[in-house]
């Protein structure tokens, strides 16, 4: 299939552009570069040996857009553009809205004209606010979300659930993504925030590699095994794989569907800390501070209906993740000394 990949030079895009190309489908890939790099283009040629079409653009750029799924013959599209920093968007909404809700809006509009109908769109177990129970099925109610962000994955879930009902060509999978982290073996792709990593993975592997002093663990005092946050932690890779699994579900479905895709495991923050020693054979200093605003104690996922539906599960474990992030890191602090 020609498929579009909006936001495919950021994290989780990148690792799915060499997972399609592997499997022999032409990636085309849309991003306006604010929070990537073009060198990501590079990288996904070393490892597949295949350069994807790359268009810097943006997902509001109506007529970029479609002159870009015109010329290459689009048959579906991958959403991952967006923005997804949850302190900020606290800042500045209407930056999210307009960015995440209207751009989907845009986008939408002109698969619509285009007569294409096949999307992946990248939504978060962050839909589900505070668990009533874990682990997290599906049918678990959505709402109660602390933060803009997560109201824009909620408002564009609606929103393509609407769509659907209006129009039974159309085939929407929402994939609800847990907590991504790890890296491609190589150590070519991974996760680079620009400033002070937001999330714990990028941290601690910062403090690993000294470039920050010591984790800051938000809170001992959860109702948790040893009162630090509990998450599903899921292989960047394993998450890709998960989007390949669910354009094979196109040829057989119409609609709406919402997915999780996590492992079904938890880990606390200081189980993390600790697996990412045993990666990087080093200590990792941390300290016990408040609690961060807006999180919550634990989530994990039931990935039951990934493997009915899709016939995907996770295969990497912890350790795996965690070696893979510090290859990642290592090779970043090794480049730029
Ligand atoms: P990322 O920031 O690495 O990638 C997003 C990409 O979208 C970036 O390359 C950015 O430059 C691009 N982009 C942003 N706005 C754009 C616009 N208006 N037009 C074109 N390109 C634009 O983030 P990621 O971790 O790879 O996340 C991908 C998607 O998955 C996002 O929608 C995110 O909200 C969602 N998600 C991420 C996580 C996570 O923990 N990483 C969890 C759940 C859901
Ligand atoms: N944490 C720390 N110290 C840090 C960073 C995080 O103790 O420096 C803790 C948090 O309190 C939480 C856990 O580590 O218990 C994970 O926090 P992250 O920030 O890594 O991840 P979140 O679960 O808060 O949120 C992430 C993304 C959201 C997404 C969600 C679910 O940031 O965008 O996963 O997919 F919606």
């Amino acid at each position: 299939m020609n498929i579009l990949l909006t936001g495919g030079t950021g994290y989780i895009g990148s690792h799915t552009a060499v997972s399609l190309i592997e499997l022999g489908h032409t990636v085309v890939i849309y991003d306006n570069l604010c929070n990537s790099n073009a060198s990501v283009i590079d990288s996904i040629e070393e490892i597949t040996s295949i350069k994807p079409a790359f268009v810097i653009g943006d997902i509001r750029d109506s007529a970029l857009l479609e002159r870009t799924m015109s010329k290459y013959a689009i048959e579906a599209v991958i959403h991952f553009a967006g923005l997804k920093a949850v302190g900020e968007s606290v800042q500045k909404p209407l930056d999210y809205y307009d960015n995440n809700v209207s751009g989907t809006v845009t986008m939408l509009s002109v698969m619509k004209k285009l007569g294409i109908k096949r999307l992946i769109f990248s939504s978060s177990s962050t839909v589900y606010g505070t668990p009533q129970q874990l682990p997290l099925t599906e049918e678990h109610p959505v709402g109660g979300v602390t933060n803009p962000y997560g109201r824009t994955k909620l408002m564009i879930e609606e929103i393509l659930k609407d769509l659907a009902d209006s129009d039974p060509l159309w085939s929407i999978v929402c994939l609800r993504y847990f907590n991504p982290i790890g890296a491609h073996e190589s150590g070519l792709l991974g996760e680079n925030p620009n400033g002070i990593p937001n999330n714990l993975l990028p941290y601690v592997a910062r403090v690993a590699s000294g470039q920050l002093e010591c984790v800051n663990v938000y809170g001992n005092d959860y109702d948790t095994p040893d009162g630090t946050g509990v998450r599903d932690y899921i292989h960047v890779v394993d998450l890709a794989r998960g989007h390949a699994c669910a354009l094979k579900r196109f040829n057989e479905m119409h609609g709406c569907e919402a997915i999780n895709l996590g492992t079904g495991n938890g880990y606390s923050v200081l189980e993390i800390i600790k697996a990412f020693e045993k990666a990087c054979g080093k200590e990792i200093p941390y300290r016990i501070t408040d609690r961060r605003p807006g999180d919550i104690a634990a989530n994990w996922a039931d990935p039951t209906k990934a493997k009915k539906l899709l016939d995907w599960e996770a295969h990497y474990g912890l350790d795996e993740m965690c070696a893979s992030a510090w290859n990642f890191e290592h090779k970043l602090r090794e480049k730029s000394a």
